[in-house]
């Protein structure tokens, strides 16, 4: 019998295309660049599974030209490049790769506010450019996570997991959410409050939403202006759920103390300002971007691919088919 056909449109771990070679013939883009629409459409024609970055575009468009596709799995928890409800009504199973990065990028979250609160960014950038003459009581001077106010916006796997990573900082927990959870209340003293509220009491926001349409911009010029003017923002869900231009704008005039950035709304592109600020810290969405995790994640990617190609369910599918 003919094997059935994959395409991996962007290089993954090699784990991961191992176990799918065990099984099917797979093909992949070796390229260091995402592909066109016009060349997923092309390269995934005849397939009967494609594995997708988050970069890649999977609109109503391409899910018609990829008749005969049996499953998409995205290399990421998000789904927001995939028009689902398209899917669905094409009978196109979707998967994604929960759980398994869920620590590394709550860690994330904090390697960023550790960064920005404690200027390490810029401590470094001063030694390395010979300014360091001697220790200084004034110099660089940050702010203490301990004993500070938190607040989740978004409190699902990665927003939770962030938020108990704070123990040992004897912080005080505030969360919104379209949803209670009690459980999480009752392990972190955590309180479920609106959003206005969040945004004025915290200290540090951390932003783990998905990106639909309620979330995006959740953050704009008015909720910026609700917030201390000490408070820190963390971004590491998706860059569309800031208004990169009103934080930008926010973080120049110092309206709030700093900000830590792991997605960008118009990624790789950059609102140009940000980069000469020093009160911002920018990774390049390397937030799930541990060895281990990526390696989970591709083995995840392609066991779903597996799983559906056999004709059974996969085992973190995105929608029901
Ligand atoms: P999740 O478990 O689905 O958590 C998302 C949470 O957001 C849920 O609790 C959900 O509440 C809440 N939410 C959704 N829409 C909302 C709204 N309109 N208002 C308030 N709350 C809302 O997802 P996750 O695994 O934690 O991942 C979160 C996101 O992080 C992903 O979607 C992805 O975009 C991003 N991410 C980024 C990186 C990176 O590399 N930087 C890595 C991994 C993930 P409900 O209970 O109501 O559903
Ligand atoms: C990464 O951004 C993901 O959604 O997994
Ligand atoms: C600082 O290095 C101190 O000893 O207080």
């Amino acid at each position: 019998m003919e094997k059935k056909k994959v395409y991996i449109t962007r290089t993954i771990p090699s784990v991961g295309v191992k176990l799918l070679e065990e099984h099917f013939d797979v093909e992949i883009n070796t390229e260091d660049r995402p592909l066109t629409k016009e060349e997923i459409i092309e390269k995934g024609k005849g397939k009967d599974a494609i594995l997708t970055q988050l970069s890649d575009v999977i609109d109503e468009e391409v899910l018609d030209s990829l008749q005969g596709i049996k499953v998409i799995a995205n290399y990421a928890v998000g789904f927001n490049n995939i028009d689902i409800d398209a899917a669905t009504k094409r009978n196109i199973q979707i998967t994604n790769t929960p759980d398994v990065l869920t620590d590394t990028t709550a860690e994330m979250a904090w390697a960023l506010l550790f960064s920005v609160a404690r200027r390490v960014v810029e401590g470094d950038k001063y030694v390395r450019n010979n300014k360091w003459k001697m220790f200084s009581a004034n110099l660089l001077l940050g702010q203490d996570i301990n004993g500070k106010t938190l607040g989740i916006i978004g409190a699902g796997r990665i927003g939770k997991a962030f938020a108990k990573k704070s123990i040992g900082f004897d912080m005080k927990i505030l969360y919104y959410n379209r949803n209670r959870d009690e459980d999480f209340e009752r392990e972190l003293n955590a309180q479920w409050v609106d959003r206005d509220t969040l945004l004025k009491e915290s200290d540090f926001i951390s932003l783990h939403v998905p990106l639909t349409k309620e979330t995006h911009h959740i953050i704009g010029e008015r909720e910026i202006n609700l917030m201390k003017k000490t408070a820190i923002l963390i971004n590491t869900a998706r860059g569309p759920v800031i208004d990169e231009k009103a934080l930008t704008k926010a973080l120049k005039k110092k309206r709030i103390w700093g900000a830590g950035l792991d997605v960008f709304e118009n990624e790789p592109s950059i609102e140009k300002e940000l980069l000469e600020l020093d009160n911002v810290v920018l990774t390049p969405h390397i937030g799930s971007g541990s060895r281990e995790t990526r390696e989970k994640m591709a083995t995840l990617a392609a066991k779903n691919i597996i799983a559906v190609l056999k004709g059974e369910k996969p085992i973190t599918p995105v929608n029901e088919i």
